[in-house]
């Protein structure tokens, strides 16, 4: 099979990550999902006491960071430092901190690297804001999944209950969810936008088994 690689792009709630992991193990490529790069910065921030926002000392920090990613159909570990943190980088914190880690260039150009080679390597669906836009403007399929951000907000919070996390309301989701919209948009390098050639979705009132049949439709040509 010839390789392939698709770009899911969109904010947060959009229904990204069990989209493009359904996508995956449909075709039987692998799935990455760079969001959880962002993430590991961010852990790795807070693990050394450093500022979120300090993107002079996120600058220097990256330069000797060591992420790694195993990724197979339907299945990515990530490991910071040799450990791995899958699982860690799952809470409210670290979705606002991996969004104010992001706008650092720095940070940016080190995820990336890591994006691009995987890449080159397999074929692969990478979901995160722009890898159609900047990470792999060549994607032979290029997906922009958006949603009202009400629906986002419902998402997320049902899905953080799911995972045993009681301590937050749905309008603090909301409202992390219209920060890291708004943080993720407005950045000069590489923000949150659709690509010209990308498939737009409003995935709002579709249910996720009829996004995924429109995007392996979409991937029949
Ligand atoms: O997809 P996610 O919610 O796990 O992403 C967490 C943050 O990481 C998101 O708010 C912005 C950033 N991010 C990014 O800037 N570029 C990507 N390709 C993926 C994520």
């Amino acid at each position: 099979m010839k390789k392939v690689n698709i770009a899911i792009d969109g904010p947060a709630g959009a229904g990204k990550s069990t989209i493009a992991k359904a996508i995956s193990k449909e075709l039987g490529i692998i799935y990455l999902d760079t969001g959880a790069m962002y993430r590991a910065v961010a852990l790795k921030a807070i693990n050394e006491g450093i500022d979120t926002l300090d993107k002079s000392r996120l600058a220097q920090m990256v330069e000797a960071i060591d992420i790694k990613i195993s990724c197979t159909e339907n299945e990515q570990k990530i490991f910071l430092d040799g450990v791995e943190i899958s699982q860690k980088i799952r809470t409210p914190a670290i979705s606002i901190g991996a969004s104010n880690v992001a706008v650092v260039p720095a940070v940016r150009m080190k995820m990336v690297e890591l994006q691009r080679s995987i890449a080159a390597e397999n074929s692969v669906v990478m979901d995160g804001r722009d890898i159609g836009t900047y990470v792999l403007p060549e994607a032979d399929i290029k997906i922009f999944l958006t949603a009202s951000v009400d629906e986002r907000a419902r998402r997320r919070y049902i899905e953080q209950i799911q995972k045993g996390i009681t301590d937050i309301t749905l309008e603090e989701v909301k409202r992390d969810i219209e920060y890291r919209d708004k943080n993720d948009s407005s950045r000069d390098f590489a923000p949150l936008r659709k690509a010209e050639d990308a498939i737009e979705i409003d995935t709002t009132s579709m249910a996720l088994e009829e996004v995924v049949e429109k995007i392996l439709l979409i991937c029949k040509g």
